[in-house]
């Protein structure tokens, strides 16, 4: 597919989606978010890919959030609209991916962009980047699930602060949060985010999209995660992965995972 706004290249089952608009610090605008929908949805379809990255172009940014320019005169009817479309369209879509996506927060994620890093499956962060949602500061709050998805992951305390002062923190603190699970130099950053998805590809795809439904069930209204995660268990049974996994152990071999 051909995109205006982002790059997406697959190599080696990863597929790194890159959002290009470095000159606007990839804030994301409607046309960019619909096109991450885009290359998402085809990631997360194609045989070729086993891992999905997501980052910015530039040295500045991952995602400088939501571009600002578009919804300065909008309405409440429309602001409304706009926090639903996008977590409809790229939020609660990366969340919910089979496929595992990691961030690769190279730099500013501000607003939607820390609210998208969040959306992914768990993020690394270069030692340059700088994290926050600044929403108060500009006369609206974290719309794109942020106030939902930061206290599940470093507390309500620590959530309250940063929206409420509208700062931003370090990748040392993001890390001492819980926020990234890493933290590399910029030069290090992709090289070291392709090893985890190294790692992760290793193992077996159909086990891997049971776990991140079960994971991902602990945190929705009125789905008791335990029951999810029973379904998902008694699944795996019937797959070819696991008598392939399971085999493997028994012969002392390496497992070759169909991903079936
Ligand atoms: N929406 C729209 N445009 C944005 C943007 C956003 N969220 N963030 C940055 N830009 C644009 C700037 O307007 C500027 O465009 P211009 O060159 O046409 O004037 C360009 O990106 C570069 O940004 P600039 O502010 O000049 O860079 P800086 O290094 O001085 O500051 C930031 C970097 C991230 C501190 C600053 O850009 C900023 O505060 N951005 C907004 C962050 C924010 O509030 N996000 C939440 C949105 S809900």
């Amino acid at each position: 597919m051909n995109y205006q706004n982002i790059l997406s290249n697959t190599s080696n089952k990863i597929t790194t989606i890159t959002i290009n608009r470095p000159q606007k610090l990839n804030a994301l605008n409607k046309d960019t978010i619909q096109e991450l929908h885009d290359a998402f949805d085809e990631a997360n379809r194609s045989d070729d890919t086993k891992v999905i990255i997501i980052t910015g172009s530039g040295e500045k940014a991952f995602v400088a959030g939501a571009d600002i320019s578009e919804f300065a005169d909008f309405d409440v009817k429309q602001g409304a609209k706009l926090a639903a479309k996008g977590q409809e369209l790229l939020f609660d879509f990366v969340e919910n991916l089979s496929k595992p996506v990691i961030a690769a927060i190279n730099g500013f994620a501000l607003g939607g962009g820390l609210e998208l890093a969040m959306a992914c499956h768990f993020r690394i962060a270069s030692s340059n980047a700088k994290m926050g949602l600044p929403e108060v500061s500009l006369g609206v709050i974290p719309g794109y699930g942020g106030t939902q998805r930061l206290p599940q992951l470093v507390g309500k305390g620590r959530a309250m602060e940063m929206v409420m002062t509208a700062g931003m923190i370090d990748s040392n603190q993001a890390l001492n949060y819980g926020l990234v699970n890493h933290v590399t130099s910029e030069e290090e950053l992709i090289p070291f985010t392709e090893k985890i998805a190294g790692k992760i590809m290793r193992n077996s795809s159909v086990a891997i999209k049971g776990a991140i439904k079960s994971i991902n069930a602990n945190y929705k209204d009125g789905v008791d995660g335990f029951k999810t995660e029973i379904k998902q268990f008694g699944r795996c049974f019937g797959t070819e992965d696991f008598k392939e996994g399971t085999s493997a152990f028994l012969e002392k071999r390496k497992a070759e995972f169909p991903g079936k």
